[in-house]
């Protein structure tokens, strides 16, 4: 199977991790050998409920004897996706009250960059400086990554960077900016949180100017830093929305949610402003209600913050320099490249699994599931431990 996978699966690096998974429940990946793999990372925050949550699970079986694709988004009432945008409403502030679903993260951010313009008749993105929105070609002229986006060149053009939690650079934002886009907490960056107000500050100066403001909460949304949604920490509402990933429940999806106002003139001038034919498949949409449901009517928000606690308490050690984030959306930062990859590859072979962050390469992703069990914690960091004690200084 090894040897298929890389003949015929497309590879994204020449060293793929490779385990070949049997089944996945709750907080562990078990591999063909019967191997059990303690789950840190969650589908890389993708997977709130762990694998397998049984409701998770039946709203997809419900879903899948009803029916499955009917037609293309937006012109039928599929209740599973009806349902899925009015919980949404209902969670978020008054302002954010229309969602349109697509199929991926990227692709919820391309049709917010494109709401900001519409919305604007304006076409300069102001974006930060090591950003990740995703892969596809707006998305990527967004990220403030240049090496990894050099080869791809021309990318969308009228894009300026700032730096995170600059209050200077805020000058940049001004009357020809369309949209200012950011990630709520810097994902790629190495867990960046906004400091001293920033995103109080970038709100007012959006406001001043005329800009929307774009908050990318695919990665920390779904409850991952104690709260529904990452921004709801900062005191700072975005005009868009953007989600995805742990919102399907470990299926895939991406949805931008706006103010009925904004969203409504994505039907018209020109019409059909963004069309998917599998957004908000019903499928899907069933499974990341059901998951939506179980994160907001249970106390697993108020958890992962008692959670990160016992992370910070057991994580000591030498070459921990230091832990950031914040909820289950944690990092650890080790004193160089080597003791990261060493650190991961090691507990791999454990039965621990941990796995990078994109830019920063002395970063250790800590993101497990937020049903993760406080024993299961004890097991994986005494893993971590026991790991950094055998790594040479
Ligand atoms: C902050 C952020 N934005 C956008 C994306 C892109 O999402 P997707 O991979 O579903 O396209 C990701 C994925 O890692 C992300 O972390």
């Amino acid at each position: 199977m090894k040897s298929d996978f890389l003949t015929y699966q497309a590879q994204t690096t020449p060293h793929p991790l490779s385990l070949e998974v049997s089944h996945a429940k709750g907080s562990y990946i078990y591999d063909t050998n019967h191997k059990a793999y303690l789950d840190f990372v969650a589908g890389v925050s993708a997977t709130p409920l762990g694998h397998n949550h049984p409701k998770v699970i039946n709203a997809i079986k419900e879903q899948l004897d009803k029916y499955l694709h009917v037609m293309v988004y937006g012109e039928y009432i599929q209740k599973p996706a009806v349902e899925l945008a009015k919980l949404l409403a209902q969670n978020l502030p008054a302002t954010l009250e229309s969602t349109y679903l697509v199929n991926s993260g990227t692709e919820a951010i391309e049709g917010a960059l494109k709401l900001a313009k519409r919305a604007t008749g304006r076409s300069e993105m102001i974006a930060a400086n090591s950003a990740y929105h995703g892969n596809t070609m707006g998305s990527m002229s967004v990220m403030g990554f240049e090496e990894r986006k050099q080869a791809f060149r021309p990318l969308l053009p009228d894009v300026r960077f700032i730096t995170f939690n600059n209050g200077e650079d805020l000058n940049h934002i001004t009357t020809k900016t369309a949209g200012v886009i950011l990630e709520t907490i810097q994902g790629g960056a190495g867990f960046i949180q906004p400091e001293n107000g920033y995103l109080e500050k970038v709100r007012k100066r959006c406001d001043a100017v005329g800009a929307l403001l774009i908050l990318d909460e695919i990665q920390p949304g779904i409850g991952r830093t104690g709260k529904l949604f990452g921004f709801e920490n900062y005191n700072c509402i975005p005009d868009i929305l953007v989600t995805g990933k742990g919102l399907g429940g470990g299926m895939p999806i991406g949805a931008f949610t706006a103010s009925n106002t904004l969203m409504h003139l994505l039907q018209d001038n020109p019409k059909l402003g963004h069309i998917t034919t599998f957004g908000g498949h019903p499928v899907i949409a069933a499974s990341a209600l059901a998951t939506l449901k179980e994160i907001t009517e249970s106390d697993l928000m108020a958890q992962a913050l008692e959670k990160e606690q016992l992370f910070r308490k057991l994580l000591v050690h030498p070459l921990i320099k230091e832990i950031r984030g914040i909820g289950l959306m944690l990092a650890i930062i080790t004193p160089s490249e080597e003791v990261t990859n060493s650190l991961i590859l090691t507990c791999q072979r454990r039965g621990l699994i941990l796995f990078w962050l994109l830019f920063e390469p002395t970063a250790v992703r800590i993101t497990p599931p937020l049903t993760i069990s406080n024993d299961e914690i004890m097991e994986g960091c005494s893993i971590i431990i026991e790991v950094l004690n055998k790594i040479k200084k």
